[in-house]
């Protein structure tokens, strides 16, 4: 999915360099993890993972892909629906999933508040979807909810058709990446028909852990091998910017508010949004957690600076900061011009006082 710092097209950087330094373990814990792009990665890879986030919508991708560890049977659902086996498709998910597609369209919440044809009474209707990709997503989100309260679905399955409709909701939005904003003409994406895709599981024989929290709220509960940590790297905070992915996974009513409809997002600032925090906190971090490897994914445009980064993880071991060139595109407020530009992709890698790096 579009998702601001993911770190989709670092992960093979990253493993290169953890395995240049022979860093290993069984355990990993990926602080904040976002559209879980790393934890994904080395859950592939074997290790126990943990993962967290202050975004509901990011945990609902967690249980899909982190937590869960078994191919989806949708036995009851299958049943009670009476759905025949298609001789095109095959899982259980791509018979729900088409399931799915099929439905009549709905006027809910997602219409109402986030369509042109549902906001129409505003003084700037809100662009974000096409009315009947809007209605779409509301069916498909109230159909999931149903068969949640009438017991047809596991956990596992929820979130695994949760995490379905926001992947698939990021291919349809009238958006330059965020949703801080609507675009004010329609972008091509927007208006193809809304058709819900089936997400690629990953399974390991590991008992992960995934949580919805503050991260600074588990650091004295957290051991493990490899601590990595992909925090924000300057003041805007995350929940605003991807408001309308929190209120589909919530689907909770929010009262919502101004141009765009934004949700209260009181609850969810993270405190490496802001230079003294963000410090404060990486030093309570490298401090409390207990870990071997603390690896800190960060880029020169960061609010921390690089010097005080370096001061505060060497109070407690060795660190070494590995660089890399990596070619961004920036787009304006509108997503109308888009720059590439130059930036330094950094890892800072901190190893615990008891530990010795081969390499040293
Ligand atoms: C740079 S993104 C992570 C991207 C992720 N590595 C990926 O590849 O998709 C930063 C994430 O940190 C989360 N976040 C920020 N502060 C947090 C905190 N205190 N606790 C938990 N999550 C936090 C944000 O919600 C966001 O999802």
């Amino acid at each position: 999915m579009r998702f601001i710092g993911n770190k989709k097209n670092l992960l093979d950087t990253i493993n290169y360099t953890l395995e240049q330094k022979n860093i290993k373990g069984n355990s990993f814990f990926d602080f904040f993890s976002g559209a879980t792009n790393v934890a994904r990665f080395f859950k592939k890879k074997s290790y126990k993972v943990f993962s967290s986030d202050l975004l509901y919508f990011s945990y609902c991708l967690q249980y899909a892909y982190i937590k869960n560890n078994k191919e989806p049977k949708f036995s009851k659902l299958i049943l009670q629906l009476n759905i025949k086996k298609d001789k095109l498709i095959y899982s259980p998910l791509d018979i729900v999933v088409k399931f799915l597609n099929d439905i009549r369209p709905v006027e809910s919440f997602i219409y109402n508040n986030y369509s042109v044809g549902g906001t129409s009474h505003l003084e700037k209707p809100r662009m974000y979807f096409s009315d009947d990709n809007a209605k779409k997503i509301d069916a498909i989100r109230i159909q999931i909810e149903d068969w949640k309260n009438n017991k047809l679905l596991t956990k596992e399955e929820y979130f695994i058709l949760i995490a379905c409709l926001i992947e698939s909701v990021s291919f349809y939005s009238n958006v330059a990446g965020i949703y801080a904003a609507f675009q004010k003409k329609w972008d091509k994406r927007a208006l193809k028909s809304f058709n819900l895709r089936t997400i690629e599981l990953v399974y390991n024989d590991e008992k992960n852990e995934v949580f919805n929290t503050d991260s600074m709220q588990l650091i004295s509960d957290i051991d493990t091998d490899i601590l990595y940590l992909d925090p924000p790297y300057n003041e805007r905070q995350y929940a605003p910017n991807y408001h309308i992915l929190e209120t589909i996974a919530k689907y909770d009513n929010p009262i919502i508010k101004g141009v765009t409809g934004m949700r209260d997002y009181s609850g969810q600032k993270s405190a490496f949004c802001n230079k003294e925090t963000a410090l404060q906190s990486l030093d309570k971090i490298a401090k409390t957690a207990k870990y071997k490897y603390l690896i800190l994914s960060y880029n020169s445009e960061g609010i921390m600076p690089s010097k005080q980064i370096v001061e505060t993880l060497q109070k407690y071991g060795n660190v070494e900061l590995c660089e890399f060139d990596y070619l961004r595109f920036k787009s304006n407020f509108n997503g109308e011009s888009k720059t590439k530009k130059h930036i330094q992709e950094q890892l800072y890698i901190l190893a615990r006082f008891e530990i010795r790096l081969e390499y040293q």
